[in-house]
């Protein structure tokens, strides 16, 4: 059996030593393609593999053709919008995920936006605290889990949503259920994102929601950028001066964000939530073992087709 790691954005150098020890331990081989921007790269390299490890790759219905061999496909991660699973299943591939994998990774970047956004971008003037401030949690999965648990350290008070979280499972981390988004975003001055990019949450984040916010709120992105409504973002933003949003998924229209928005809008150039060697190991590790857990014995726990 031959896994192909297909990864534009790579996993630190750890985390590909320890697929390999997963894979090769499996008497499977295994095959690296990084940084490989042109798509026909990729169409060339899936071939003749089985099993390929994937992050925010895409791969629609060209690659799965080209693949003729593929049984599974794992993204190390948790949003598998990029995966086109209609075409998967046409083709009678198993598609995974690694959920929680790199939550924490993702949870402590937003925390790090948040408090470079309070303190003006490290600009020498004088911030604010991130301390008593309500938090609003918007979709209580395993980032939003781990947002809040960080938060509490920064003595945040703190509030969630989530349309298919019980609200018990909310409130007893000691976070406030609340039971609609549109009173999470009138309660809350800072509000962090992490729900996941489906038809009904494309374009959601809106301008009706938004404009509800109280004055000098803070929207953190570190979830998708097509969760956004960006020209009802923009258009909310040119009528309120004391709005502020701060991303890791650069937006479309990122030019225009900065030209108008300067001191008040930051994005990340690349999507660095889950950047960092543990969630890379933990990830990319766990889509290993599903790997060999599916083509040994038909393991399919984490399937999402
Ligand atoms: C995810 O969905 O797991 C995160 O957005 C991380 O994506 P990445 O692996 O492309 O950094």
């Amino acid at each position: 059996m031959k896994v192909l790691i297909a990864t534009d954005k790579p996993f630190a150098k750890v985390a590909v030593d320890g697929i390999r020890k997963e894979i090769e331990a499996a008497g499977y081989e295994l095959a690296l393609l990084e940084k490989y921007t042109e798509k026909a790269r990729l169409l060339d390299a899936v071939k003749d593999v089985n099993a390929i490890i994937i992050r925010s790759d895409s791969i629609d219905a060209e690659v799965f053709e080209a693949a003729k061999e593929l049984k599974i496909v794992v993204r190390a991660g948790a949003g598998y919008d990029n995966v086109d699973l209609n075409a998967a299943t046409a083709h009678h591939v198993c598609v995974m995920n690694t959920p929680g994998q790199n939550a924490n990774a993702v949870a402590e970047l937003a925390l790090g936006l948040m408090v470079y956004a309070v303190r003006n971008f490290y600009n020498g003037t004088s911030g604010t605290e991130l301390m008593g401030k309500k938090l609003g949690i918007h979709a209580y999965g395993n980032v939003g889990r781990n947002v809040a648990r960080i938060a509490k350290g920064f003595g945040m008070e703190i509030y969630a949503y989530d349309a298919f979280c019980p609200e018990e499972v909310i409130e007893k981390d000691g976070v406030k259920a609340v039971a609609s988004v549109e009173e999470l975003y009138k309660t809350c001055d800072v509000v962090s994102l992490h729900i996941p990019a489906t038809p009904e949450t494309k374009n959601s984040i809106n301008y009706a929601l938004l404009k509800e916010t109280p004055e000098g709120v803070l929207l953190v992105n570190t979830a998708r950028k097509e969760v956004i409504n960006e020209d009802e973002l923009i258009r909310l933003m040119n009528e309120r001066s004391d709005f502020r949003y701060i991303s890791d998924i650069m937006p479309a229209a990122h030019a225009n964000f900065e030209e108008l928005f300067a001191g008040r809008y930051f994005s990340t150039p690349k999507k660095m939530g889950a950047q960092t060697a543990e969630a890379n190991i933990n990830a990319g590790i766990a889509a290993a073992k599903q790997i060999v857990g599916y083509l040994k014995e038909g393991i399919d726990k984490f399937r999402v087709n």
